[in-house]
């Protein structure tokens, strides 16, 4: 089987003058088709740049990354965006949303023109993140937990290939974090879903962890599979 993600020896560099920085190093990593899958690493060791590097929001300045069979190289800004849009669902370190729309046309935003069922799937998404009944409240009268549910709700609308998501549990407590969690994580039947966090704990099943130090891929952990008692 294909792996849906393929770096290879990808770097992110940026240049100070004289002074070349490296946010992501010499990377080489796969993503498999379906999992659950973590990144974690002190803060300024490259994790949110690795997200934007694998889902092509930026571009490598060294290797490549491969998504099924596509280079990401030699596409076009337009042809990524589009990959982007149908393939990938994103939720970004800072809670982003339109402010002249309300919880739930952010969320419908982000799903295919025409798609019928999409207004439903939003409300349930809405629903299993304890925020239904906001749907009609605007961002900047939602608190900051509120609207990253509201991001992750975006993220999933649109059914992607991928999710990733940069410390989607960083403004929650501890119950809606690991409600977000619970939601992400059981999409990994569906496709890959790949989640940067400082707390360990919201990783427990996953099924590979990447841990990054100083812009470099330190370690991968392949935690053994969870056995229930019988
Ligand atoms: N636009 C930029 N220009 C220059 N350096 C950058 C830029 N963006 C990121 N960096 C640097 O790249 C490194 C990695 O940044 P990145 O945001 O990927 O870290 P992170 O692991 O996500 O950190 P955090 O846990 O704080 O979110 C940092 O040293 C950062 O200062
Ligand atoms: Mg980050």
């Amino acid at each position: 089987m294909i792996p849906a993600i393929r770096a290879c020896n990808v770097s992110l560099a940026y240049s100070d003058g004289d002074v070349t920085n490296y946010a992501v190093r010499d990377v080489s990593l796969e993503i498999p088709e379906r999992g659950f899958f973590g990144i974690m690493g002190p803060s300024g060791s490259g994790k949110s740049s690795l997200l934007y590097l694998l889902s092509g929001l930026k571009q490598a300045t060294a290797g490549e990354v491969i998504f099924r069979n596509r280079r990401y190289h030699p596409m076009s800004e337009r042809e990524i965006t589009q990959l982007r849009r149908e393939c990938f669902g994103f939720v970004f370190q800072q809670p982003f949303l339109l402010n002249y729309l309300t919880a739930l046309e952010n969320v419908l935003a982000a799903a295919p023109p025409g798609d019928s069922s999409a207004s439903e799937r939003a409300q349930e998404l809405l629903e299993t993140l304890h925020i239904v009944h906001l749907r009609d409240k605007y961002p900047y009268h939602l608190s900051g937990g509120e609207r990253q549910r509201v991001c992750v709700a975006r993220a999933m609308i649109n059914r992607p290939q991928i999710i990733f998501a940069d410390e989607p549990t960083a403004a929650l407590d501890h119950k809606n974090g690991h409600t977000v969690i619970d939601l992400l994580s059981s999409y990994r039947e569906r496709g890959a879903v790949i989640v940067v966090t400082h707390d360990p704990e919201m990783l427990t099943g996953a099924d590979r962890i990447f841990l990054m130090r100083d812009g470099e891929l330190e370690s991968v952990i392949e935690p053994a599979p969870q056995t229930s008692a019988v």
